[in-house]
């Protein structure tokens, strides 16, 4: 599944906005640390080490780069993209060293089998629900054999169709809440097998929220 082929959601350019707009909060409220997140700091431990010397990793949504910068602090060859102009404005205000770049999940061109790890790290969530099936496809085309993808996100039936956000900044966007079976089975579809689960009975926005780890097989 190349890039050129994935649907283009058709509220991307409101989210895009959103995420400009909410996007200096983000950082004054420094929701990117995963470091006072237990759980979330030891499933992105596992996943550094499991990927460590397959290749370079890219943080897909990584806003304004803590995840990605931390990646590198453990020895990881990684870089970021994000949907969003101002967030990766602060990730290289941030952390000068590493690369951004702006692009949506929808349209990197990923050449195969050139990624050791790929993160959808709380940022595949506006992808709507038709469309996330073709993205991971390109993903798990875009692995190593043996490489991975761990993905964060808010657990639940249905959708929140979201007006304001971080501080009340008006936004425009959907999250959508995926049951983890529903998730794994667009995993499996792309050929790639389950790691491990974390269930986190609240997130940091209340939400209970999943990490998931799979595999590109055929090592
Ligand atoms: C909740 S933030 C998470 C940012 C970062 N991963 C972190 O953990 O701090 C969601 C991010 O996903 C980005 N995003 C939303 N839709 C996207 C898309 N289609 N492609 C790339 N990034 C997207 C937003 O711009 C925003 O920076």
């Amino acid at each position: 599944m190349s890039a050129s082929s994935i649907e283009q959601p058709a509220d991307l350019e409101l989210v895009r906005t959103s995420y400009d707009r909410v996007a200096d909060n983000y950082v004054e409220m420094n929701l990117g640390d995963i470091t006072t997140y237990p759980w979330l700091r030891s499933a992105m431990d596992g996943f550094a080490a499991s990927v460590r010397g397959l290749g370079p990793v890219l943080d897909v949504g990584c806003g304004p780069g803590d995840v990605t910068a931390y990646l590198a602090e453990h020895g990881l060859d990684v870089s970021g993209v994000d949907l969003s102009p101002r967030m990766i404005e602060h990730a290289r205000r941030l952390y000068p060293g590493q690369r951004f770049a702006v692009a949506s999940a929808t349209e990197l061109e990923l050449a195969e089998s050139s990624l050791g790890g790929i993160l959808g790290w709380w940022s595949l969530f506006n992808l709507p629900r038709h469309v996330l099936p073709s993205v991971i496809q390109s993903f798990a085309r875009a692995l190593v054999p043996g490489g991975q993808v761990i993905i964060a996100t808010h657990k639940g039936d249905g959708e929140i169709v979201r007006t304001e956000a971080y501080g009340a900044v008006p936004v425009s966007w959907t999250t959508y809440l995926w049951q983890p079976d529903d998730l794994w089975a667009i995993l499996a579809a792309a050929g790639l097998e389950p790691v491990a689960e974390l269930r986190l009975t609240q997130s940091v926005a209340g939400v209970p929220s999943l990490v998931l780890v799979a595999q590109r097989n055929g090592q």
